[in-house]
């Protein structure tokens, strides 16, 4: 068993990663918990069965603690990435990064660096690299059944509601704040990209902006919180009406600390972001963007990310010589349709998907197991999320928020990003 010490006790920390290894066999053993919050980490402690000693309240206590763990997960928020990797790395631990790497990219360079001279490994959580419905479309394409990838078009669709949670009201809604949406929400989505293509980014452009949460797009009447609002019995995006239901888990309880309640949910809608008029927050991330990424084999992709969506989910499109495919992340659909050369007669095959429970398409078991089977014998290196691997991503991030800046202007990806197998 692999010891895990898990830094940040919340969603992902808790909820996704502690709970898939305690119900699940991961290869990996919960033997800490850093967690700030007392009543996060008392609750950790009981239900993953952490002794008290092995349960802290600051890094620099875990840090001053003779080592009894083999890698660290760091789960809290985007803007202490660094900083703890950092930390972490010169610790001598082996690490998991939740994505971002981090908020800038000379700190995602400089986590690189630490790495090399740590000599510690580091992953980032890219975990759609490791969710069936990917790892399909990534097999297809690998085995050249179809031919050679001629486009690949991602569309993340956020959904209504979880934009207006996370990048209207939430931790992510401003830039300053956190990072550009591009690399908060689409790392993955400009991870996977260049994985499926297999070829070298040559430049990258896009433009976007914020379109609809805007305060010159609220309706009549609107107030500045749905406590007060007129409107808040019929608003689809009424923080009344969405938040005081009946319901746990995310993403409802997120807006209070713990314990989590209704009457506590009421307070902080009242007087906090969350209960904030979408129209009128202070966010400014885009809810519309379009990236375009250029190969150097003449090919290109594009990754549209929308916040106006019915769902949650992602829609890929893979372009082969001799076939089309076409799936929904969230609806476990996989299509793929060899070209017929007859008018109007489709020939579409449904591929098999497993059953999945979980919100990443199966992606966060499936990192888990992958990451505790490469830990102890090297394998599945070609899939693996590594730091070094991952880095490209937020160079394509960066770069194209640079580029939406700049009115769309068309960027060259340096060299130096190009993984070492594809030089030359
Ligand atoms: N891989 C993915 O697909 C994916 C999905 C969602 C979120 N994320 C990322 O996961 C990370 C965590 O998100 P979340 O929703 O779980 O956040 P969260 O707020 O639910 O949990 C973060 C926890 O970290 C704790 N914390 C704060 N400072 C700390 C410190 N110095 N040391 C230890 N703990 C500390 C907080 O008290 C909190 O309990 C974020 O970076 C987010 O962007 C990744």
């Amino acid at each position: 068993m692999i010891r895990v010490v898990i830094v940040g006790a919340g969603a992902r920390g808790n909820r996704v990663f502690a709970d898939l290894i305690s119900r699940y066999d991961t290869g990996f053993a919960i033997a800490g918990v850093v967690e700030p919050l007392e009543v996060r980490r008392s609750a950790f402690q009981v239900q993953y069965g952490v002794p008290p000693e092995r349960a802290f309240a600051s890094l620099a206590e875990f840090l001053a603690t003779p080592r009894f763990a083999d890698i660290v997960f760091i789960c809290t928020l985007d803007p202490t990435h660094y900083e703890i990797c950092a930390a972490v790395s010169e610790a001598g631990y082996d690490v998991l990064l939740e994505k971002p790497i981090a908020t800038t990219l000379p700190d995602c360079l400089a986590l690189l660096e630490a790495e090399r001279q740590c000599r510690n490994r580091i992953f980032v959580a890219h975990v759609l690299r490791y969710a069936p419905f990917i790892r399909r479309i990534k097999a297809l394409v690998s085995s050249r059944e179809y031919g050679a990838v001629r486009h690949v078009a991602i569309m993340e669709n956020v959904g209504h509601w979880h934009f207006a949670h996370s990048y209207v009201r939430g931790n992510w809604r401003r830039a300053d704040l956190c990072a550009p949406i591009i690399l908060t929400k689409c790392s993955h989505d400009l991870d996977i990209i260049p994985w499926l293509v297999d070829d070298r980014v040559t430049a990258v452009s896009s433009v976007g902006s914020l379109a609809f949460f805007r305060s010159e797009n609220a309706p009549d009447g609107a107030a500045e919180r749905c406590v007060e609002c007129a409107l808040r019995d019929t608003c689809r995006y009424s923080a009344t009406r969405f938040y005081l239901r009946d319901e746990a888990g995310w993403p409802y309880e997120t807006i209070v600390p713990p314990p989590d309640s209704l009457d506590a949910r009421r307070e902080a809608i009242a007087t906090g972001p969350y209960g904030r008029c979408v129209w009128r927050s202070d966010n400014d991330v885009c809810d519309n963007q379009t990236v375009l990424l250029e190969f150097a084999s003449g090919i290109h992709a594009t990754l549209g990310l929308h916040a106006l969506t019915a769902d949650n989910t992602r829609k890929v499109t893979v372009l082969l010589d001799d076939a089309e495919i076409t799936g929904d992340l969230y609806r476990r659909r996989l299509r793929i349709s060899p070209f017929t050369g007859v008018p109007y007669e489709l020939d579409e095959r449904e591929v098999d998907l497993p059953e999945v429970e979980d919100r990443h398409g199966g992606g966060d078991l499936g990192l888990l197991r992958a990451l505790s089977e490469h830990l102890a014998d090297g394998t599945h290196a070609e899939i693996m999320s590594s730091l070094q691997t991952s880095v490209l991503s937020h160079v394509l991030a960066f770069l194209a928020e640079d580029s939406r800046v700049g009115g769309g202007v068309r960027l060259p990806v340096s060299d130096a990003f190009v993984p070492e197998r594809l030089v030359g």
